[in-house]
């Protein structure tokens, strides 16, 4: 009698705090979680679907939690530019284990002093410092894609994901190791499963408490993985602090006027003296994951985008070659900035596949957004993928077309139409490092090869990271120099 009582009493409350908002009904105890997880075409698209029949404020329910997902300019405007709603969504709880209280997930003062001291490692003063690695990088990226000339289709994003994880170790934490070797694809293997666990375990009820999930088989592969991970990062900090212990580095990091230089990522920390080892350890997780991944996605994309479309792709080539001649290894800062059409089609790239489709906070006060107020203690996430494809602002928005990005068609149109790299306070600390390496790497690919259409691109079920099934799958051909030759410049455009 008084537990079926209590179910009555909790299927009142559960009906009464989910009127509140339009959204799929729930069910207690799952709240939507069941619905979420056995969608036929996965999580990403329960979401699309839902949020394009329910408007732009959609409530869900994660078990217990709310979740409300916006796709309203104004409204991501509103939340994303203030300062008062620095926490993290509960869509980030079971990455933290990973990530720890490393800049993505962490919050408040802590997040707010790290923020502040980071930022200048990923100052464009360090990155040009790193243009030979990256091109270093690249050039062993172009063998392999040698590899690939005239044969079959094959996922680019495979081999992207070798030169960018190389890069960024290269680079942000200053150790050059082997990494073309077994331990790295390993660390890959072992990051894809710990992604894959987290989303799984987000919308699995059942896994909610760590008691549980750390005795089933999906946990304790979790922190094997994990285990994999946080020895791989160990092993490059203890390398950097190893080779920073035998450097007379105050000299090593004099400019040419007698200036103490900015430090890069790794060296910051360890020189600062503040950081503990265990975040040390959070703050490397964290960049390796934000920062590999979404380049190598960013890359592959659009090496996609230009398979697809032979005309787009004939546009850049024609501006590669204006701007920088054949010899694209002298691709300085002044060319990234005259390569004009090159950022349309990465604007355009970057609002149909935005590497991070989903990005949240968790509202600890009331927030009143244009037409409603987000109670206290809701979880609210930008979702990007879904307002990038707004029809009134992107007429067909699956249709690739650079043009929606030229000056004219820009005029006038909402600062937070296209935010692949977030806005305000939170938004991404990587952002000029990434786009001087998607770049430098695109202009070096194209330089040498064409890319053909390949396989068209397969459902993406992920939310953390966007991923299509089947990997993104293009084709190679190489540009014979003949092909370079004819093309001569005629009355100010350059044409075959
Ligand atoms: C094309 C490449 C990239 C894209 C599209 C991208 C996108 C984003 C987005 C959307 C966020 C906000 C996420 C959130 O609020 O949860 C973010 C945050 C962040 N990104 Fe990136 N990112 C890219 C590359 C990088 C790189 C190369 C690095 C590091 C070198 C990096 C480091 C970070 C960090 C640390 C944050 C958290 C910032 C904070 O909360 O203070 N990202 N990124």
């Amino acid at each position: 009698m008084l537990i079926a009582l209590l179910i009555i009493i909790f299927l009142l409350i559960w009906s009464v705090r989910s009127e509140r908002m339009p959204g799929p009904t729930p069910i207690p105890f799952f709240g939507n979680s069941l619905q979420i997880k056995s969608h036929p075409n996965g999580v990403l698209q329960y979401f699309v679907e839902n949020c394009k029949r329910f408007g732009p404020v959609t409530r869900f329910w994660i078990g217990s939690k709310p979740l409300v997902m916006i796709t309203d300019f104004d409204d991501i405007e509103i939340l994303l530019r203030t300062l008062d709603h620095t926490k993290k969504s509960i869509t980030y709880d079971y990455i933290k284990p990973l990530l720890g209280e490393g800049l993505v997930t962490a919050s408040g003062k802590g997040w707010h002093s790290d923020r502040k001291m980071l930022t200048p490692a990923f100052h464009y003063d360090i990155i040009k410092r790193f243009l030979h690695i990256f091109r270093g990088r690249v050039e062993i990226l172009l063998e392999n894609l040698e590899e690939k000339v005239g044969g079959d289709v094959f996922d680019v994003h495979e081999l992207i994901i070798g030169y960018s994880l190389n890069a960024m170790i290269e680079s942000a934490m200053g150790i050059t190791l082997d990494l073309e070797n077994e331990r790295n694809s390993t660390y890959r293997k072992a990051l894809k499963t710990v992604l894959r666990l987290c989303q799984d375990r987000t919308f699995n009820p059942f896994w909610r408490s760590d008691f549980v999930f750390r005795r089933s088989k999906a946990g304790s592969e979790f922190f094997q993985c994990l285990d994999i991970i946080n020895d791989f990062s160990m092993n490059i900090i203890n390398e950097r602090r190893r080779q920073l212990k035998d450097a007379d580095y105050s000299q090593l990091m004099i400019d040419e006027n007698g200036e103490e230089m900015k430090k890069p990522f790794l060296d910051s920390m360890l020189m600062d003296g503040t950081f503990s080892d265990q975040k040390i350890l959070d703050q490397v997780n964290t960049i390796i994951f934000a920062g590999h991944e979404s380049i190598a996605n960013g890359i592959s994309f659009t090496l996609y985008n230009l398979g697809q479309n032979q005309d787009v792709q004939r546009k850049v080539y024609e501006e590669l070659l204006m701007t920088c001649g054949r010899n694209l290894h002298h691709f300085t800062a002044t060319n990234f900035r005259e390569t004009k059409y090159m950022n349309m089609v990465l604007r355009e790239t970057f609002r149909m596949y935005p590497s991070v489709p989903v990005f949240g906070r968790y509202v600890e006060s009331d927030l009143k957004l244009k037409n409603t107020t987000i109670t206290a203690g809701t979880s609210v996430s930008c979702f990007a993928y879904l307002s990038h494809r707004n029809p009134e602002v992107f007429p067909d928005p699956e249709v690739f077309d650079p043009e929606r990005f030229a000056d004219e068609s820009r005029r006038g149109r909402h600062a937070y139409a296209q935010i692949p790299f977030s806005a305000g306070p939170r938004s991404c600390i990587g952002q000029k490092f990434a786009l001087v390496q998607v770049k430098l790497v695109l202009g070096e690919v194209l330089r040498r090869y064409a890319i053909l259409p390949g396989q068209k691109i397969g459902q993406i079920r992920s939310m953390f990271t966007l991923k299509p099934e089947g990997g993104i799958r293009i084709r190679v051909r190489r540009r014979s120099s003949s092909v370079v030759m004819i093309f001569t410049y005629r009355r100010g455009t350059w044409n075959s």
